[in-house]
């Protein structure tokens, strides 16, 4: 369907011509007119399919020009990165209109960002502890919103964001639009959907879960990280038509190791994202993909939901990640908007069952290919591959065991403490309590 033939007005389709664009794709065609019915809404789509005009679109169709102060649409995603990205949607599709459009997030000054939420803004991008830290300063009025969008829901209830959310559904008004949207879902989300939504519509271009066709994907057998290193050089080496590599791996420690190892080879063409660098180091790594300077950046899951990379070539699974569904997301960096990638994963024999996972939770098998021959296979292992080999558990001496009775002394008020879990959460629960009468809000 063309986007001449959806309900837009001049303002928006000038603006969506300037970007070259002629055909809605399915979820943006689909959803827009549940979405302009003000009926509650989950969208479901491949990565890479243009979810995020799908709910930007209807949204700027029904916003009336308004000089308030306070946010009337809020758009909240799990990541700093997409803020931004988000809100540059937002910016684009405004071109021609009268909107001010905001993000705030974690990581940088509060105090920049609150002058800006005091200037008045129509729509706020968001991620979910800056804006609760936002709203406490009292010059954050949430009492507007009448559209809410929550982007990669599913990941949203994963981070240890729930009750974030709900503190914010809380804070917001009842009578409001909720719009929702991922490539996956999970059981988390019905129960989201069931407590806080009004029988929202399920809007589905492809069952949760499904890979785009255009992403090519392989795997090989490869026995651990020093293998592994072999193999990426080998590919590297191999293959100029790698030419924007996005590589996941599992932790911060493992990225940072691997870009030193690749740095040698490769100089001034490597970066490196994980959640431990500043601010400005993140936006810089992905501005210089984004931009061609880098060949390759090595990432742990920051930036795997939701980032619109133009022209990556290949996503490297240097590292399976333990749910299949970020699988989906990660492969998903490439193969956008009907581009081609290629997704190529590393598997371990630990990653057997996580590798089966993933093909189940796609509906696809796919080939576990042996290493090239002339790609050397080390035996060196890292300190944290040593740990899960079977035959070094046996050495490990057995915890003596201690006959239980009664305790000699009381206990140490420190050591009293029983592990109750989820030790994030209940510090949130805690400093967020919501006060419960007049009284006690004075305090
Ligand atoms: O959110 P999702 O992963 O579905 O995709 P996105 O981040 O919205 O990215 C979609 C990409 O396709 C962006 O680069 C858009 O500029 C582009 N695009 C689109 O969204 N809609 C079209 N009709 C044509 C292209
Ligand atoms: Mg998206």
């Amino acid at each position: 369907m063309k986007f001449s033939d959806l309900n837009l007005n001049t303002v928006l389709l000038n603006a969506i011509d300037d970007l070259g664009f002629e055909e809605a794709t399915p979820i943006q065609e689909k959803a827009f007119p549940v979405i302009m019915s003000g009926k509650d809404m989950l969208g479901i789509a491949q990565t890479g399919t243009g979810k995020t005009f799908a709910y930007v679109l209807p949204l700027l169709r029904q916003l009336k020009f308004s000089n308030q102060r306070h946010p009337r649409v809020l758009v909240l995603v799990p990541t700093r990165e997409l803020v931004e990205q988000v809100a540059g949607e937002f910016r684009k599709m405004t071109e021609y209109m009268s909107v001010r459009i905001g993000g705030v997030y974690g990581g940088t000054n509060i105090n920049t960002q609150k002058a800006m939420v005091y200037e008045g803004l129509d729509i706020l991008v968001a991620t979910p502890g800056r804006l609760i830290d936002l709203s406490l300063t009292g010059v954050l009025r949430l009492k507007n919103i009448q559209k809410l969008v929550i982007d990669e829901v599913d990941e949203m209830l994963n981070l240890g964001f729930r009750s974030q959310l709900e503190q914010i559904m809380d804070i917001l008004p009842e009578r409001r639009q909720n719009l929702m949207f991922s490539a996956t879902l999970t059981e988390d989300v019905d129960q989201l959907i069931n407590v806080h939504f009004y029988q929202p519509q399920k809007v589905e271009v492809a069952v949760t879960g499904t890979p785009v066709d255009n992403i090519f994907q392989s795997a090989y057998a490869v026995p651990n990280f020093h293998t592994k290193l072999n193999f990426l050089r080998f590919l590297l080496d191999e293959n100029a038509d790698m030419n924007k590599v996005l590589v996941f791996v599992k932790n911060k420690q493992i990225a940072d190791l691997l870009h030193s190892e690749l740095e040698s080879s490769y100089p001034e063409l490597v970066g490196v994202i994980h959640s431990n660098k500043s601010q400005n180091n993140r936006f810089r790594m992905v501005e210089e993909f984004l931009n061609g300077t880098l060949r390759i950046l090595i990432a742990t899951d920051v930036i795997a939901r939701g980032m619109d990379i133009r022209n990556v070539s290949h996503v490297i699974n240097y590292d399976m990640p333990e749910e299949p569904e970020a699988y989906i997301h990660r492969i998903g960096r490439t193969g956008r908007a009907e581009a081609e990638g290629i997704a190529i994963a590393f598997i371990t024999e630990d990653d057997r069952g996580a590798w089966k996972a993933v093909q189940n939770l796609m509906n696809k098998s796919i080939n576990l290919e042996e290493l090239p021959s002339t790609v050397r296979v080390s035996e060196m292992l890292l300190a944290s591959e040593e740990e899960v080999l079977p035959g070094l558990k046996l050495v490990k001496a057995p915890k003596p065991t201690v006959a239980k009775g009664a305790a000699f002394h009381e206990k140490k008020d420190k050591n009293k403490k029983s592990n109750e879990g989820g030790s994030y959460r209940r510090k949130l629960a805690a400093k967020y309590k919501k006060p419960k009468t007049r009284g006690q809000k004075r305090k």
